[in-house]
């Protein structure tokens, strides 16, 4: 598996070495309340993120099919999708070994028992599979890049009529990424936008 490893320690790195301080927390989310364990050298290990917020609240799942939460961290977006509708299969990926043992723990927590986790950098643990969504709010602390990457890798395993759904800081690459959306997709279209952040989607038509 490729690294992202760098010098100083991320909630990127795929095998952190702090001390696990381990935390509990709860949070409503779409009108349920779900319980998180998190720790350190994960991403917002203290409370939802508010574009994760967003991207929960906001996000269009499709009646039935397959999920992508890609970059799943200890697993909010899949395990809110999963228990939104029980048609759906929801599988959430991340390179962070951490972070997957976490999701792993969040998905018994909160009875998710459609969704699976799997451990590896971007699109390699899901080749073997064609998605109707993805979701993702991604790794911007790793470089703009890696993004890209989560971007342009997307059609690969979408499926016709599937959608990507990004949430990410408005003034963050305000040109650069509805390009990149129309790369990959031939289209980009704001889902919504709060609290700083928005949300773009592409689809495959
Ligand atoms: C901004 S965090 C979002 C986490 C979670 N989805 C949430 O909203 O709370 C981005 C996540 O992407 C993961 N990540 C970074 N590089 C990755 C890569 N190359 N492949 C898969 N996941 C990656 C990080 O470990 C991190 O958990």
């Amino acid at each position: 598996m490729r690294s992202t490893e760098q010098s100083t320690e991320h909630y990127f790195s795929s095998d952190p070495k702090s001390r696990f301080t381990f935390s509990l927390f709860s949070a409503i989310l779409r009108g349920r309340d779900f319980k998180f364990s998190t720790s350190s050298s994960v991403f917002s290990k203290k409370r939802i993120d508010l574009g994760t917020r967003l991207l929960i609240e906001k996000m269009i799942l499709p009646a039935e099919g397959l999920i992508l939460d890609l970059g799943c961290g200890y697993g909010a977006v899949g395990i809110v999708a999963a228990s939104t509708n029980p048609k759906l299969q929801i599988i959430m990926t991340d390179v962070n070994v951490r972070a997957v043992a976490l999701a792993r723990t969040n998905l018994k927590k909160n009875r998710a028992f459609n969704a699976k986790v799997r451990l590896g950098y971007l699109y390699e643990p899901v080749e073997d599979l064609i998605f109707n969504c993805i979701l993702l709010n991604p790794p911007v602390s790793a470089g703009m890049d890696l993004v890209k990457k989560m971007i342009l890798g997307a059609p690969e395993v979408l499926a016709t009529g599937g959608s990507f759904q990004m949430v990410i800081r408005s003034k963050i690459s305000g040109k650069t990424l509805p390009r990149i959306f129309n790369e990959a997709f031939g289209n980009c279209s704001i889902l919504s936008r709060g609290s700083g952040y928005r949300i773009l989607k592409g689809e495959i038509k």
